[in-house]
């Protein structure tokens, strides 16, 4: 179906693809795997025409093709589904999914109603209700995905291309994708999947190819590997997955926040907790359960419609972001494109944004200040990039993760708000990670963790709560701290379960 040959695309100061070649085929999923950085969607992109590969040949439907734009490649029947998502935020959902293909009248015009009913039809069948009038800049990241996944159920698609699909969607979205995808290898089309979730890869596809450095590892049938020789090849060392060991916070201390009858009208209702310095409290729940309502309502990006909040034993009522950041409160947004970094600005100037007044003196930005911090953070969390002045929009996605964590974790002194913090980072840096979550609250952080991955919230957190449409509806601690638990008080006794497949393993 596609092959690449001898790819080899290089950036100022980077070689993102050396002398790559790749096939995969009709009715496969092909799983493409490697570290952060390593090459995965400038390989993608390069298939498809986003960019030139400098050296090296592609075949498709066994003809050499040289794509100059992504619509060529498109109209050849490839449809990709890129890592940071490519919707229109003034357009609704369904002009969105039909986008230069909506149904027509018997006069022509756009058949809206038409329109609305099959977008939602597509999204029923991802088991996805969305009302398909609604803007996209009014959905959340997860139903943005979803659309970005609708949008490949239309026309004719022989080769789709998933970059990361599932890093924002909850365990039963990625199970009815799942279902889907397999239902399209079936019918032959070849399926292209990137994911740091090895697990996933287990359960989806038939073979993978690993990439490391921008150079080929290998291909290999799933069923020949297991998880331990995969992660070696990727990373080139062993990994395992530990998570620092648990600590209680120091007994009786006051709580650094603490917040009563939290409401953000309709998505959060009377939501109550403490949080103390030196604990890792977890939120745990479903996708759209409101945690991510309730992070933004404390730092005050959005506004709360009842309820009291306290930072440091003061209150805290309708802080502005600024406010917050200024008395010691970060968040780590799941939304790092649309919130966390400023697209246009080099990875210095990102992660220093909110600690502005740090770098200033009275001549004005003291650079030398700036780029030492910026070099700090990118040996800390070995963010592949050549340096400091380097624009993060070149960066790839788990890079681009790595440099809002140094921002957030220099910046803050009293309570950080991760919300999905590991989405789209590799295996072994998560491991990383997780220390520096641990040690930041053993300096006497408070840490708010909202995760979709359950064994993150069991490895890390004393506490934890559940949400389940927008209330608190359990809270556990110590050993009762296990998925099942978890899992009962998220989902709603009347809703079957579908007994999600990724909650066994954490990558
Ligand atoms: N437009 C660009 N300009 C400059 N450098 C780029 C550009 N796109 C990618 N790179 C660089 O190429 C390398 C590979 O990036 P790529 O996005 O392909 O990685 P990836 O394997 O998809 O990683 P991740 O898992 O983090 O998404 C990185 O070092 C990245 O900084
Ligand atoms: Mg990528």
């Amino acid at each position: 179906m596609i092959r690449l040959e001898g790819i080899t695309k290089v950036f100022p100061g980077v070689k993102s693809l050396d002398n790559v070649s790749f096939e995969a085929v009709a009715g496969e999923v092909h799983a493409l795997l490697g570290e952060n950085g390593a090459g995965k969607s400038t390989l993608i992109k390069t298939m498809a025409g986003a960019y030139t590969a400098d050296e090296g040949t592609i075949y498709f439907d066994g003809n050499k093709r040289s794509w100059t734009t992504p619509k060529e490649s498109k109209d050849a029947g490839i449809h990709i589904i890129y890592q940071e998502l490519m919707l229109f935020p003034e357009l609704s959902v369904a002009e969105n999914i039909f986008l230069g293909q909506a149904p027509r009248t018997r006069l022509r015009t756009i058949d809206y109603k038409a329109m609305y009913e099959s977008a939602n039809e597509t999204l029923d069948k991802l088991g996805h209700h969305l009302d398909s009038r609604v803007l996209v800049k009014d959905l959340s990241v997860a139903d943005q995905q979803m659309v970005e996944i609708a949008k490949a159920l239309v026309g004719e698609t022989k080769l789709l291309v998933l970059d990361e699909p599932t890093a924002v969607i909850s365990g039963r979205e990625s199970e009815l994708l799942f279902e889907r995808i397999k239902l399209l290898r079936d019918e032959g089309v070849c399926i292209i999947y990137i994911s740091h979730r090895l697990e996933e890869i287990f359960s989806i596809a038939d073979r993978v190819t690993v990439l490391k450095d921008g150079q080929y590892v290998g291909t290999y049938d799933v069923a020949e590997l297991d998880r331990d020789r995969l992660v070696g090849m990727m990373v080139g060392r062993k990994v395992k997955d530990i998570f620092p060991p648990k600590k209680d916070p120091p007994a009786k201390a006051a709580p650094v926040l603490t917040a009563r009858n939290l409401c953000v009208s309709p998505k959060v209702n009377d939501v109550s907790f403490d949080l103390y310095a030196g604990e890792i409290l977890g939120l745990a729940g479903l996708v759209g359960a409101g945690r991510s309502e309730v992070a933004h309502a404390l730092f005050g990006s959005i506004s709360r419609s009842d309820g009291g909040v306290t930072l440091g034993g003061e209150g805290f009522d309708a802080p502005s972001p600024r406010e917050s950041i200024d008395r010691g409160l970060g968040f780590l947004t799941e939304d790092r494109k649309g919130e966390g970094l400023i697209m246009s600005l080099d990875v210095s100037a990102n992660v220093t944004a909110p600690a502005l007044p740090e770098f200033t003196t009275s001549l004005g930005l003291d650079r030398a200040h700036e780029t030492q911090a910026a070099k700090d953070e990118i040996k800390r969390f070995r963010v592949a990039v050549p340096g400091p002045e380097y624009g993060v929009n070149k960066l790839s996605g788990g890079n681009q993760q790595k440099i809002l964590f140094g921002r957030w974790t220099r910046t803050c002194r009293r309570v950080l708000i991760l919300d999905e913090p590991t989405r789209g980072i590799d295996v072994g840096t998560k491991v990383e990670i997780y220390e520096i979550i641990r040690k930041l609250a053993d300096e006497g952080l408070g840490v708010l963790l909202i995760s979709s991955e359950l064994p993150e919230i069991v490895g890390l957190c004393t506490r934890v709560l559940v949400m389940r449409d927008g209330i608190i509806t359990g809270e556990v601690s110590g050993a009762e701290i296990n998925e099942e638990t978890i899992m009962k008080f998220a989902t709603a006794a009347k809703e079957p379960m579908v007994q999600s497949v990724f909650l066994g393993e954490a990558t």
